[in-house]
């Protein structure tokens, strides 16, 4: 059985004030809901405020992004130990990296062994483009994307890795896939793709979680398909209600 896993990605939105009042409006009710892995994903500079807060809880902090040489002139970026120092997971390869700032197959094979390296949980989102998804390339996307992004990943580590397929489409449109299409998916070619790395045993024990216009009343039709082992959510992680109502959906046996 794998452990449902729910994670707020935050995007560029909540100052440090922010920040702090979202954990304060949520945290008390986060922790009392079982049998799921929480996490939240603030903007680098509200780390540390939202550490603070979470300690002594069972909520995880991941940051959004990360780059994969230890420390020299690399000005704007974050280095593997920084983010470790306050996170224990790592979003890699979000479609709008992917999109806006460059981020390649190769770019995020660099992130992801670095994450790994560091003991971070890597967060890997891979997903198709509404032409790709038109086209009938699905499937030919995620197997490259799994393929280049995870080369040369050590399979003793792999188990603990996290896929997050998150079809560029659905992000933040409101245009969720269905629950069916999510599951098909996975079941077809995120999973086969990952067997084929690291073997059937391992495919089996790595999460893959469901991103794209999640919220808390369509949660229910993600979680009860059998591949999808819990959401990366976007928008509606920024209000704790909606956040909750997610967190919630998927405690649900
Ligand atoms: P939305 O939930 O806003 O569609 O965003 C999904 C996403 O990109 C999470 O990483």
């Amino acid at each position: 059985m794998r452990t449902p896993i729910v994670a707020g990605n935050w995007k560029m939105n909540k100052t440090v004030e922010e920040a702090r009042a979202l954990v304060f409006a949520m945290s008390l009710k986060l922790r009392e809901i079982e049998g799921v892995e929480k996490v939240l994903c603030p903007p680098f500079p509200a780390l540390l405020a939202v550490s603070a807060l979470l300690q002594g809880t069972d909520i995880g902090l991941g940051a959004q992004n990360l780059h994969w040489e230890e420390k020299g002139a690399f000005t704007g970026e974050v280095a593997p130990n920084m983010v470790a120092e306050f996170c224990q997971y790592v979003i890699i390869g979000h479609s709008e990296r992917r999109a806006y700032f460059g981020e390649t197959d190769g770019t995020v094979n660099k992130k992801i062994r670095a994450a790994l390296a560091h003991d971070l949980i890597p967060i890997v989102c891979v997903g198709e483009t509404e032409t790709e998804y038109e086209a009938g390339q699905t499937g030919e996307v995620v197997r490259r994307q799994i393929s280049l992004g995870f080369a040369d990943v050590d399979p003793a580590k792999a188990a603990g890795i996290i896929v997050a397929y998150e079809p560029i489409w659905a992000i933040g449109t409101g245009k969720a896939s269905s629950g069916e299409n999510a599951n098909a998916v996975l079941a077809d070619y995120i999973r086969p793709a990952l067997a084929d790395l690291f073997g059937a045993e391992t495919a089996q024990a790595i999460r893959i979680q469901y991103g794209g216009s999640v919220k808390g009343d369509n949660a229910d039709e993600f979680f009860g398909q059998p591949e999808i082992d819990g959401a990366l959510v976007g928008g509606a992680s920024l209000k704790a209600d909606d956040f909750l109502a997610i967190v919630q959906a998927a405690s649900r046996p």
